[in-house]
């Protein structure tokens, strides 16, 4: 490999994005030191993983689980930690790169408390830019800290953007797969099942985000995403159906140019990009053979069947909470609907109201967001009761 040997940590490194990260690194044990890897509750993954990379810290998230994993690290020279303060110690220690693979807004205080520190980050957390991103950009203005985004989309318009001429930027188009429900009529879409939702066509992911991908809030979660890591107004952002998820995202220039990047779908290959950066590393990837897929196929997103991405575009219009807001509800919805309490229509419009119903307001700090998160949350759980 053609760099210094790194030093990461992963916050999440037992869900899929950690796991894909932790496959690259173990691939290349030579060229990577692991120092923290946290768990929200997979207490034998975490194990595992820290005994395979030697990582120096585990953490798990839920204290309840602390002595499960000192148990289950017994004899290993990992340090032990677990709660909020486990999980900023591993966040502040010193690495060349912190993977923010933490699901939801629980990776928000985590991902800040490494930009603080000036960190350089892979960002695949979106949420915690929808949920306080001008706060984030504020703290990195400070720290000089180094956003990369892992997300396919935003990896890709990160790989041709030209960051020293934005001006030359048009706008920037989305690739959206459609998710598992995209050929599907309306009234059908009412009664579809948690485990028809979580299968997605092209990816593996967690639940959280495969529910996201098949309501395409996701697409709007990565829509404010776009706003913050390109500075780029809502208008010149652009979302694209192609089912196929070979083209990752596209760039379009003032000139009539439009770059794209593409790939197979595999989140090694934004995640491999994000480890070696500004190198590039070499793995066993499935090469991309376009003569064999013949041809590649784009559509524009229906609002009628997936209202989320103009809910994402409203509340980014509205800025300051609203999309702090956005992002709770849709949390509590996805979680409903997981365990069976609301139905897939639902979800869309539990953010919707919740939306509706709270005045947005400035977001001036951390706890402004949190102030903001549990009320949005609060309602959106009443919504739910009610329906
Ligand atoms: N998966 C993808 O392909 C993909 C692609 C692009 C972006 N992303 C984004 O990457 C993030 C992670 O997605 P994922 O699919 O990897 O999620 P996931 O498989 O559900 O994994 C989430 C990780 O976060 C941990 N966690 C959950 N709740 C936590 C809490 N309250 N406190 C601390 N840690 C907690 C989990 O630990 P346990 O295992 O113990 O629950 C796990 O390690 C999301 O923001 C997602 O939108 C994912």
């Amino acid at each position: 490999m053609e760099f210094n040997k790194k030093t990461v940590s992963i916050l999440g490194s037992t869900g899929t994005i950690g796991c894909n990260t932790i496959d690259l690194i173990e691939r290349n044990l030579d060229c990577f030191s692991v120092v923290a890897l946290t768990a929200n509750r997979s207490v034998d993954l975490l194990a595992e993983q820290v005994k395979k990379t030697n990582a120096d810290l585990a953490v798990v998230a839920d204290d309840s689980f602390y002595k499960d994993l000192r148990l289950a690290l017994s004899g290993c020279r990992a340090e032990v930690a677990s709660g909020r303060e486990g999980l900023l110690d591993a966040a502040s220690r010193s690495s060349d790169l912190v993977m923010a693979g933490i699901v939801g807004a629980a990776g928000l205080e985590p991902t800040l408390t490494a930009v603080k520190r000036g960190a350089c980050i892979g960002l695949a957390n979106k949420e915690c830019l929808v949920c306080a991103g001008d706060l984030m950009l504020s703290e990195i203005e400070k720290t000089g800290a180094t956003l990369l985004p892992v997300d396919s989309e935003h990896n890709a318009i990160f790989q041709v953007f030209d960051f020293e001429n934005p001006d030359f930027i048009e706008k920037i188009i989305l690739t959206a797969s459609g998710g598992p429900f995209w050929g599907m009529p309306l009234k059908d879409m009412g009664s579809v099942t948690p485990e028809q939702a979580v299968m997605h066509p092209n990816w593996t992911m967690g639940n959280k985000i495969s529910v996201d991908s098949a309501t395409m809030m996701n697409k709007g979660l990565e829509l404010i995403e776009a706003h913050y890591l390109f500075r780029l107004d809502e208008e010149r952002i652009e979302v694209l159906v192609h089912p196929e998820s070979i083209v990752h995202s596209l760039v379009s220039f003032v000139d009539g140019s439009i770059l794209a990047q593409l790939g197979n779908p595999d989140m090694r290959t934004p995640i491999a990009f994000t480890l070696s950066w500004p190198k590039r590393m070499s793995w066993p990837h499935e090469k991309l053979r376009l003569a064999d897929l013949g041809r590649l196929t784009f559509f524009d997103p229906d609002p009628d069947r997936f209202p989320s991405i103009n809910l994402a575009r409203e509340a980014l219009k509205s800025g300051g909470s609203m999309p702090t807001i956005l992002n709770a509800a849709n949390e509590i919805a996805v979680d409903n609907f997981l365990q069976g309490n609301l139905e897939f229509l639902g979800i869309s419009e539990i953010v919707f109201r919740t939306m509706e119903r709270l005045e947005g307001c400035k977001l001036s700090n951390i706890d402004d967001v949190y102030a903001v998160d549990s009320e949005a949350r609060r309602v959106a759980v009443d919504f739910v009761r009610v329906k």
